[in-house]
C-alpha cells in the first residue's frame, strides 16, 4: 500500500521541489500551507511536472484544530516540516513572528502525530546556520553548532533540540533532521521555483534579477575574506537534489531503516564555491552577463560553510548529482518564467 506523507508548506521553493519528488517515488502527498510566503500556483506546477494534484489544505500549522481535521481526513506515514518563515534579517527585527511561528507550528505538528498513534516519523528542514562560524571547513554532523547569531537561526537549533527530545522519551517517535546548506536553482521544468518577494537577499535570486535587468547591479559583499578570490565559500546545493534527499530520508524512516530514533544529516554538495565563482558559472552557462561591483561586508556573514556529505552519501544512499552548470541554467530558465518570457 502506498504511504502518505504530510508535507507542510509544501506550496513553497523548497516543499513544491519534494512534493514532485515524492510522488515521482510512489508517496501519496498532502500538502498543507497558509500561503503567507508562496501562492497556489506551485501547486499547478506540480500537477504539471507529475500528473498528479496532491489534497491540499491551506490551514496554518500554528492552528491546532485546524491541523487536526487534516489529520482526521488522512493517516500520515511521515511529516515533513517546512512551514516556517526564513529571512534572518527579518527575524532579527521581529523575533516574535519568527519564535510564534517556526516554533508553535513544529510543536503542534509533533502533537498532532503523537496523538495519531502508532510509529511517528518526522522529517524536520534544519539548516547549515546552526554550525555559524565554524572552526574548520567542511563541517560534519559533529562540528559544534554556534550559539545562533539570530532568532531565525536559534528556531533551527530549538526545533532540533525539540526532536531530539520527543525521540529519547516518546515510544514510537522517530526524527530526522537534515541540515541544508544553500539550496538554489529550480525545477529543470522551470515550472516550479523560488518565489522572490520584494528585493531578494539571497545571492542566485539577486543574479537572476540583475540578469533580467530588474536590478540594475548587484553588490558582492566583501572582497577581503581569507579565502582564494577574497568573497565568501559557500556549498550550493540544487534544489532538486535537496529534494531527492528527502526521499531518501523518508524511505529510511518508513522503511524502519534507522540506526538511532534521531538522526541528523548534512545536505550539500561537498563542494565549495565562492561568490565570484558562482556569478561565472552563472554566465557561463547561460551566456548571459551579470552587472556586477564590489560592496562592503554583510554584516553577519560567515566567511565559508560548506558540507561533508559523507554520512547522507552512505546512510542515505543519496548524493548531490547536478552540476553547477544545470543548476545555474534551471535558475536562469525559471526567472524566464517567472518574466513571462
Ligand atoms: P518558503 O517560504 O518558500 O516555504 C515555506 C512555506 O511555508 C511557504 O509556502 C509558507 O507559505 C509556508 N508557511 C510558513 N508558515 C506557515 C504556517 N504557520 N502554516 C502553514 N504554512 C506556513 O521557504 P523554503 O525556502 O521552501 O524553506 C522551507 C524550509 O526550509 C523552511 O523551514 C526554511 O527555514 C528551511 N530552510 C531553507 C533554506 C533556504 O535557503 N531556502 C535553507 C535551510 C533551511
Ligand atoms: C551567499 C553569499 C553573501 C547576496 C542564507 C541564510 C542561511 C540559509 C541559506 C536558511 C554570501 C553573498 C549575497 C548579494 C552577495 N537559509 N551575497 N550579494 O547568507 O550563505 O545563507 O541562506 O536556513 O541561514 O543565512 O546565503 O545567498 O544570502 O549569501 O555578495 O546580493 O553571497 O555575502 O557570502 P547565506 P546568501
Amino acid at each position: 500500500m502506498k504511504k502518505t506523507v504530510l508535507v507542510t508548506g509544501g506550496a513553497g521553493f523548497i516543499g513544491s521541489h519534494v512534493t514532485v519528488e515524492l510522488i515521482n517515488a510512489g508517496y501519496d502527498v498532502v500538502v498543507v500551507d497558509n500561503l503567507t510566503n508562496s501562492d497556489g500556483k506551485s501547486l499547478d506546477g506540480v500537477e504539471a511536472i507529475t500528473g498528479v494534484r496532491p489534497p491540499f489544505y491551506k490551514v496554518d500549522t500554528c492552528d491546532a484544530v485546524a491541523l487536526a481535521k487534516v489529520f482526521e481526513a488522512h493517516h500520515i506515514d511521515c511529516a515533513i516540516h517546512f512551514a516556517a518563515y526564513k529571512a534572518v534579517g527579518e527575524s532579527v527585527a521581529e523575533p516574535m513572528k519568527y519564535y510564534m511561528n517556526n516554533m508553535l507550528s513544529f510543536m503542534n505538528l509533533i502533537e498532532a502525530m503523537r496523538r495519531q498513534g502508532g510509529r511517528a516519523n518526522v522529517l524536520f528542514s534544519s539548516s547549515a546556520t546552526v554550525y555559524g562560524e565554524p572552526d574548520a571547513c567542511p563541517v560534519t554532523e559533529a562540528s559544534p553548532r554556534k550559539p545562533a547569531t539570530s532568532p531565525y537561526g536559534n528556531t533551527k537549533q530549538m526545533a532540533e533540540d525539540v526532536l531530539r527530545d520527543c525521540c529519547a522519551a516518546y515510544d514510537g517517535f522517530y526524527g530526522i533532521a537534515l541540515r541544508y546548506f544553500n539550496p538554489v536553482g529550480a525545477h529543470p521544468s522551470a515550472l516550479i521555483g523560488e518565489l522572490p518577494i520584494g528585493v531578494p537577499n539571497n545571492l542566485v535570486p539577486f543574479i537572476t534579477q540583475t540578469a533580467a535587468g530588474i536590478r540594475e547591479c548587484l553588490t558582492v559583499f566583501g572582497n577581503d575574506y581569507p579565502t582564494p578570490d577574497g568573497t565568501c565559500l559557500r556549498d550550493f546545493i540544487d534544489v532538486v537534489d535537496l529534494a531527492k534527499a528527502h526521499v531518501s530520508a523518508v524511505d529510511r524512516m518508513t522503511g524502519e531503516k534507522m540506526d538511532t530514533k534521531y538522526e541528523i544529516f548534512n545536505i550539500g554538495t561537498g563542494r565549495p564555491l565562492s561568490v565570484l565563482e558562482l556569478i561565472s558559472a552563472f554566465e557561463s552557462a547561460n551566456g548571459v552577463k551579470v552587472n556586477w561591483k564590489f560592496g562592503p561586508r554583510r554584516a553577519g556573514d560567515t566567511t565559508e560553510v560548506w558540507a561533508d556529505p559523507t554520512r547522507a552519501n552512505k546512510c542515505l544512499g543519496w548524493k548531490a548529482e547536478r552540476s553547477i552548470d544545470d543548476t545555474m541554467r534551471s535558475a536562469w530558465a525559471w526567472q524566464k518564467h517567472l518574466d513571462g518570457c
